[in-house]
């Protein structure tokens, strides 16, 4: 395994704030910021509401999977999980020993930050249930994977990065 891993990593549902508020710690910190999503766009050629559509969510999940393996082992700085990630047993064990961050969030600040779009082929139809259930279901794997948890509920993204970086 390589010296350097993460030095923190953010879970959360989607429209948590992963990727904006990783971004702003790691330029507090000073070091890179990685996000499991776009690297999976990246790799894929498409965007993931395309792969969803185009081969389907188990074909997603596993270039997911092989996406978190790589920069659990090997990504220094800031690393952003996508909101399901966590759900892969593999993932949460590569999560042993790294600083995780839950972003809580209410239903209400999440469907405001991403309008609960099209860009979420899991929330496409009746986003509000979907979001949820998928927040209930896993709630207790990001408390379970997480150092500590930073409410973000009614907060904008600077005053959520500097609890982070005060909690590390
Ligand atoms: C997903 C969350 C998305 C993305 C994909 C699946 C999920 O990431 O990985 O649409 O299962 O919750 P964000 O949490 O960044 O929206």
């Amino acid at each position: 395994m390589s010296a350097s891993r993460p030095r923190l990593v953010l879970v959360g549902p989607p429209g948590s704030g992963k990727t904006t508020v990783g971004l702003l710690v790691a330029q507090r910190l000073e070091e890179p910021f990685a996000d499991v999503d776009d690297v999976v766009e990246q790799r894929a050629g498409k965007s993931i509401y395309d792969l969803f559509i185009d081969d389907g969510e188990a074909a997603f999940r596993e270039l997911e999977r092989e996406v978190c393996a790589l920069m659990l082992a090997e990504e220094p700085g800031v690393v952003s999980l996508g909101g399901g990630s966590v759900l892969d047993p593999r993932t949460e064990a590569d999560l042993a020993g790294l600083t995780v961050v839950f972003l809580d969030v209410a239903i209400s600040d999440a469907a405001k930050r991403i309008g609960f779009a099209q860009s979420r082929p899991l929330l496409a139809v009746n986003p509000r249930a979907q979001w949820t259930q998928l927040m209930n279901q896993r709630r207790p794997v990001y408390e379970r994977v997480a150092t500590f948890t930073v409410d973000t509920a009614g907060r904008d993204s600077v005053d959520v990065a500097d609890d982070v970086v005060a909690g590390l």
